[in-house]
């Protein structure tokens, strides 16, 4: 998704020479042409960027901060004042009012841009340093929760094949197996627990994702021999592989990035219903980035149920202990990588998971 910007200035000129560049910068610009306006759709549409005017007629530019940061919503966007002036008094009051950056005009467009991109790299940095922050603490959470669980689970696991063996009447041999399957899924759970813990420390090397994406690939590829759709016949899926030849070395552990790795292509196997396709592709999307992309063309998630899936139990399989993505989450974090998802219902998922080149790893 694109960063929004929300551009808020009593001026139509300004607006749209605004908005063009930031168009241009690749941002989505909404405009306000007053203070309230501006208030409103900050709240509407949660930008990611304010620029905001202090000259404007009504609700100045200053008020408009003011009021913008004593509001939850939309105290953390940050915002660029926009001052006509370049007096000491005006800054002060810009950042008095909470505005994390001011620029004087007449702005040149470069600065604003260079301005902006800086804003949002600090905000992109802050938002994945509260989503590890989260993430960890769950993920202590979970553990404890798990120990705490295993042994009365053990117990009930083994009264009731007890009560299995014990029992005369088939109604109650019925009841004893439903609490066994029940006890082995949860022991199921627990065993993704245990993994969780044991990719707690991945050791960077250098080494070849291709090589990596190939195991897992093979890995998915024995799943598919147990498939059925829902009407119990075999489905019938192909994993097709584009790999970037002579792939630029990553820094990467090669069990726990297989593992991650293959949770992904798992649930995108998953994901489709009887017949589809999956495909796995390496890419440089610039000379530091080096992509994995796993599509597929299965069900697809709402947006709502994209932000929730990282999480751990989150699940929309009977099945499933809702942790694969859990633990492709801390091992993708671990390398120092960015997990990016794009989902349509209906038509499929793209993971984007994409590592960082170490200097002078491609050679031009
Ligand atoms: N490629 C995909 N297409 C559709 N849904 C997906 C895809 N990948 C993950 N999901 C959703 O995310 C959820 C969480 O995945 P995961 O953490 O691996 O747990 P599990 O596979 O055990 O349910 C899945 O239950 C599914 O709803
Ligand atoms: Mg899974």
């Amino acid at each position: 998704m694109k960063p929004r910007i929300l551009i808020v200035d009593d001026n139509e000129s300004n607006r749209m020479l605004l908005t063009a560049k930031m168009e241009a910068d690749g941002y989505d610009a909404d405009v306000a042409s007053n203070g309230l306006e501006g208030i409103n759709k900050a709240e509407g549409l949660h930008p990611d960027l304010i620029l905001l005017d202090v000259m404007m007629p009504q609700l100045d530019g200053f008020e408009t901060c003011r009021r913008l940061k004593a509001k939850d919503e939309t105290r953390y966007i940050p915002v660029i004042m926009l001052t006509a002036r370049g007096e000491l008094e005006d800054k002060l009051m810009g950042l008095e009012v909470g505005a994390e950056d001011y620029i004087v005009k007449p702005y040149s467009l470069v600065e604003i841009s260079a301005r902006v991109r800086s804003l949002l790299a600090v905000r992109a940095l802050y938002a994945r340093l509260r989503e590890s922050e989260k993430m960890a603490a769950l993920g202590e959470m979970v553990d404890g929760i798990a120990h705490e669980i295993r042994n009365p689970l053990t117990t009930v696991g083994g009264m009731a094949r007890r009560l299995y063996e014990a029992a005369q009447e088939d109604v109650h041999k019925r009841y004893a197996s439903t609490i066994m399957s029940s006890v082995k899924r949860m022991e199921r759970m627990m065993a993704r627990i245990d993994e969780y813990k044991g990719i707690l420390v991945s050791t960077l090397k250098p080494g070849d994702l291709n090589a990596v994406v190939e195991q897992a690939a093979k890995e998915a590829a024995l799943l598919l021999e147990d498939l059925v759709d829902s009407t119990g016949k075999r489905k019938s899926i192909v994993i097709n592989t584009n790999l970037l030849p002579d792939a630029p070395p990553v820094s990467i552990d090669a069990i726990n990035l297989k593992m991650a790795i293959f949770n992904v292509i798992q649930n995108a196997v998953e994901a489709i219903e009887s017949n589809g396709a999956v495909t796995l592709e390496t890419v440089l999307l610039d000379e530091n980035t080096l992509a994995l992309k796993v599509t597929d063309d299965g069900v697809g998630m709402s947006e709502e149920f994209v932000k929730k899936i990282f999480h751990p139990f989150s699940t929309s399989k009977m099945t499933g202990a809702g942790l694969g993505l859990t633990i492709s989450y801390r091992i993708i974090q671990d390398h120092n990588g960015v997990v990016e998802v794009e989902s349509r219902e209906g038509q499929g998922t793209t993971f984007t998971i994409k590592f960082v080149l170490t200097p002078g790893a491609l050679v031009s």
